[in-house]
């Protein structure tokens, strides 16, 4: 069945995924494309409408964004917002020009509420603008149906040619009835069906997974993150035992990890092998201390033993959790870049596949969990906190030993275990310890102690770009500085690091 879907072009706007996501929440699926993607690459089936997005250049602009003038006559609704609607004015023939006030904020709008688009809004209301630019002249044919202070035309309608136009932002939640004005160009101008749900998301995946891929071999290296396991899982789902998934453990886990991810997998029904390479990456380490040194180590070598065993299976294609936001922040609407992120060091580079299945690449971050949660998988394993691919080893500060190692993963274990006391595993982004080397003078039992350094990090975040510490509770400090130096040999002294993103990073290498 072909679903209904609606295109978003974007012409620079920061605003654009936002776009992309309100549509989603109505149950309507939207992809985003670049302003200038290639008109004819472009498959078309279920088209309902098309969203052009805001941007910061100026229509006048010699330099400014265009779009392909056949996606004007594809017969669907468009609505225009912003740059969107100053392109469509001046591809119209109307007038642009630099207002002599712009619009920022917060902003009072009033419509003429007999507008389609602008059913169900109150006719005064508060919008967000941010605007220098504006419609001075509108094109023949069309109808201002709303206004500010300082923008007399800020918004537009040809019901013959089906196109509207807001100046405003309706995809930020400060617009107060934004969400309506989207609902009403999906439901009532494109004629939308909300059909879109996690659930039937899966079973649309795993069926064109079946279709595309049931008599291949497939094969994908897991990580024990989210995004890998959801997207073996609809694989898995689609071509059962044909997906090899191989998880390699380098060693540097944290405590009991790697058998409480491999017990997930098995009961998600996953077919796994795990590969214990822990002595190789420790043996590499040895005396590495720079911290972008470890990390080409790490990355070569799980490329190195993955490729080793990913060829004895002798598969077809690769899986790779690539999400949404991936392809979008590697080169907008381009070819998707995979992150490195995502197997450790990128991709092997040994073995030729046919190609690769990136079953997420359409969803957001929290669209993967919820589907992940649609497929049964363990709460505990979706709602895992971000784990970098290096793991422990930038944790470590320097050099790398076995010793060094269980100090981390022994302070990590108890700071795990009371931020669950303290019910925070929730609310707080990341936390995790860091062994530092520095040496300072301690008093146990009347005995002189020269022991080290342990940093808790706790940061609460959004999307991991800015952060901020987390304001743990004193006594939940208290407890884990006499717990960690109680309980974990080497360990003198408790600090609590309080830097926020920028100007420091999450990990401390
Ligand atoms: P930073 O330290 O840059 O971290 O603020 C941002 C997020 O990325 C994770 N991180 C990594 N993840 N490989 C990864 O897979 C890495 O080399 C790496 N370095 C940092 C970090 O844990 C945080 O979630």
């Amino acid at each position: 069945m072909v679903k209904d879907k609606i295109l978003v072009l974007d012409f620079g706007g920061q605003y654009d995924q936002l776009i992309v996501r309100r549509v989603r929440e109505n149950g309507v699926y939207a992809q985003l494309h670049n302003c200038d993607v290639d008109f004819d690459s472009l498959n078309f089936d279920g088209l309902k409408g098309i969203i052009l997005t805001g941007g910061p250049q100026s229509v006048f602009d010699e330099d400014a964004p265009k779009m392909d003038e056949r996606f004007f006559k594809l017969n669907v609704p468009i609505l225009g917002i912003c740059y969107g609607m100053q392109y469509i004015n001046h591809e119209f023939g109307g007038t642009t020009e630099t207002l002599e006030k712009g619009e920022y904020g917060k902003t009072p709008l009033y419509v003429n509420v007999k507008s389609k688009l602008f059913k169900n809004v109150s006719q005064e209301s508060t919008i967000w603008m941010n605007h220098r630019d504006g419609v001075t002249k509108m094109p023949k044919g069309f109808k201002k149906q709303a206004r500010t202070m300082n923008t007399p035309i800020a918004a537009f309608e040809n019901v013959e040619k089906n196109i509207y136009a807001v100046q405003f932002h309706p995809e930020v939640v400060h617009s107060e009835f934004g969400n309506e004005i989207i609902k009403n160009f999906l439901i009532d101008i494109c004629k939308c069906n909300q059909t879109r749900k996690m659930g039937n998301i899966a079973e649309e995946i795993i069926s064109d997974l079946k279709e595309k891929y049931k008599d291949s071999k497939v094969v994908c290296a897991l990580s024990g993150g989210v995004d890998s396991s959801v997207a073996a899982t609809l694989v898995s789902r689609a071509i059962g035992d044909n997906l090899y998934c191989i998880f390699v453990d380098h060693g540097l886990l944290r405590k009991n990890e790697a058998s409480e991810v491999m017990k997930a997998y098995k009961q998600i029904g996953l077919n796994v092998k795990k590969v214990d390479a822990s002595k190789k990456f420790l043996e590499l380490l040895k005396n590495v201390s720079d911290p972008e040194e470890k990390r080409k180590i790490i990355g070569n070598e799980f490329i190195r033993v993955f490729e080793k065993e990913a060829k004895e299976i002798n598969a077809d294609y690769l899986v790779q959790g690539t999400i949404y936001p991936d392809i979008i922040e590697s080169g907008k609407g381009k070819a998707s870049v995979i992150k490195s992120h995502h197997n450790v060091g990128g991709l092997p580079e040994k073995i030729e596949f046919k190609g690769l299945i990136e079953p997420l690449k359409d969803l957001f971050k929290d669209e993967v969990r919820e589907l992940g949660l649609s497929l049964n998988i363990p709460k505990e394993q979706i709602q895992r906190q971000p784990f970098p691919g290096p793991g422990l080893a930038i944790r470590v500060i320097g050099d790398i030993t076995e010793e060094k190692l269980e100090i981390v993963r022994e302070t990590d274990a108890i700071l795990r275990e009371e931020i669950k006391n303290y019910e925070l595993d929730t609310s707080v982004w990341q936390y995790f310890t860091v062994y530092t080397p520095l040496k300072t003078v301690g008093v146990k039992g009347d005995m002189r102690t020269y022991d080290n350094v342990i940093a808790i990090r706790a940061v609460t975040s959004e999307d991991a770009m800015t952060v901020e510490a987390a304001k743990l509770p004193y006594q939940l400090l208290e407890k884990l500085s006499s717990r960690m130096i109680n309980e974990v040999k080497g360990v003198g002294r408790v600090v609590y690091d309080i830097t926020s993103k920028p100007p420091g990073t999450i990990e401390w290498e």
